[in-house]
């Protein structure tokens, strides 16, 4: 049980120091013997970031159609799904994951499996973290406010732990190994002009398409379409779609306070310092 700033308690899983969602820790153990193929792909983020999308639209590209069967839950995490069920996934399997690149199978690394990576500014990203974990009750059983979620996410107090640790580590990742096939993604730049960057992403995917297509890609996968497609499967103690709320850039400004936003932008300076990532508030 991990108590917010308000004594309100969350739900966690454990294991070797590191906070998971509380799913298996038999999944997380057995991560080791998980079997990668070359083929896989695999999508990594930290939670909220817009893996959803991402996967849907991963899916279009290298199927080259957008009238695929409807998956209702993409039950396809690495380190929440039993190995049998992703060994039953046919290839080329789109896998997702928040786990960082060390804490992955190495055979990842070895395979040199795609990667694709996402980004989303952290102020949004917090926000959509606070509702992921009250509208999961049954997960979290978390009914703390906004307040008091806050400092557990600039603390690292959450599943997956730190944002920042998070994202300077996928940073020093990308720059370490320029030789890896990781390709970098903004959720705010999707948003902003998604028909480019699926093209973009469907050239690391090895499916160039045509402008015409990309947009076909970018209208079946909009948020509006994917929560009034899949939306209805998973949904929360308030009867709304968990992964579906908002999916704007900009929502945060409906929940910080000045002070907050001023407690977050310290954070900011403190955590980022060293880095040289740049996120977009605002389009
Ligand atoms: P909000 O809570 O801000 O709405 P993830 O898939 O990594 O769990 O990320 C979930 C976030 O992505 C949610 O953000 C969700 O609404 C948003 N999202 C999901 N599908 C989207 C889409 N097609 N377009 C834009 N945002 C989307």
């Amino acid at each position: 049980k991990q108590p917010d700033a308000g004594g309100d308690t969350m739900t966690l899983l454990k294991v070797d120091n590191s906070l998971y969602p509380p799913f298996s820790a038999d999944v997380i153990n057995g991560l080791t013997s998980l079997e990668i193929r070359e083929d896989d792909i695999i999508i990594c983020a930290y939670p909220k970031a817009g893996t959803h999308w991402v996967w849907e639209i991963s899916r279009c590209l290298l199927a080259g159609t957008t009238t695929l069967p409807l998956v209702e839950k993409d039950n396809n995490m690495i380190e929440c799904v039993p190995s049998a069920t992703l060994d039953a996934l046919p290839s080329p399997r789109i896998l997702n994951t928040h786990l960082t690149f060390d804490q992955l199978p190495a055979e990842i690394r070895q395979k040199r499996c795609q990667i694709i990576y996402i980004n989303r500014n952290p102020k949004d990203l917090a926000v959509s973290c606070y509702h992921h974990h009250r509208k999961l009750t049954d997960f979290y059983q978390y009914e703390g406010s906004w307040e008091n979620f806050l400092p557990l996410f600039m603390d690292g107090k959450l599943d997956y732990g730190s944002w920042f640790a998070y994202v300077t580590d996928w940073e020093r990742v990308v720059r370490e190994n320029p030789g890896l096939p990781i390709h970098v993604m903004a959720y705010e730049d999707l948003k902003q002009d998604p028909v480019q960057q699926i093209a973009g992403l469907g050239k690391f995917l090895g499916q160039e398409v045509s402008e015409q297509f990309a947009t076909s890609v970018a209208d079946k996968c909009s948020f509006v379409n994917m929560k009034s497609r899949k939306g209805q499967f998973e949904t929360g103690s308030d009867g709304e779609p968990i992964m579906y709320r908002k999916g704007e850039v900009g929502d945060w400004t409906n929940w910080f306070t000045v002070l907050q936003n001023e407690a977050m932008d310290g954070y900011l300076r403190q955590h980022l310092a060293e880095s040289s990532l740049k996120f977009k508030y605002t389009l």
